[in-house]
């Protein structure tokens, strides 16, 4: 038989409910009940990154939570994500992607470093989007585009490498 459960949260600032099967995983109900589309579904194992969120204010892998455990949480997604756009400009004028399906979770990763550190060297961006996969970029330009949203340009990305 299957066991349904009311589960309440704040999407994007948005109070929701949803009764979900209790197998469902979070990035489902964000996904197929909660039309938030920018979360992508890519292995379901916690590899790749990119059903990447924030919850509560903290990254989190949206594959390995399950919807049930939600209890009047605050889930925030690409869509929700303010203050933004200089990364957003930086990915475009570094090409920080090719077929985009990574991005949504390499902009939430991004995004929580930059809150946490303004200044990251290349390898703080690396550590920091360690768990986020990329199958076209080779990931120079995404660690780039990161650089110049924190630091202005590629001089200080170049000026960074040397030390
Ligand atoms: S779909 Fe969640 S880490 Fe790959
Ligand atoms: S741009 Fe295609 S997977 Fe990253």
């Amino acid at each position: 038989m299957k066991r349904t459960i009311e589960v309440r949260l704040t999407l994007n600032g948005e109070p929701r409910s949803e009764r979900v099967d209790s197998r469902l995983l979070l990035v489902e109900l964000i996904r197929d009940a909660l039309d938030a589309k920018g979360t992508r579904i890519g292995c379901l194992t916690g590899d790749c990154g990119a059903c990447t969120v924030l919850l509560d204010g903290e990254v989190r892998k949206s594959c390995l939570v399950l919807a049930a455990s939600i209890s009047g949480n605050d889930v925030r997604t690409i869509e929700g994500l303010s203050g933004i756009e200089a990364l957003q400009e930086a990915f475009i004028a570094e090409n920080g992607f090719q077929c985009g399906f990574c991005t949504s979770g390499m902009l939430i990763a991004a995004a929580d470093l930059l809150r946490h550190n303004s200044s990251p060297s290349h390898e703080e961006i690396r550590h920091a989007i360690s768990g986020n996969l990329c199958r076209c970029t080779g990931y120079e330009s995404i660690v780039n585009a990161i650089h110049r949203a924190a630091h202005g340009d590629k001089t200080c990305a170049a000026a960074d490498d040397l030390g």
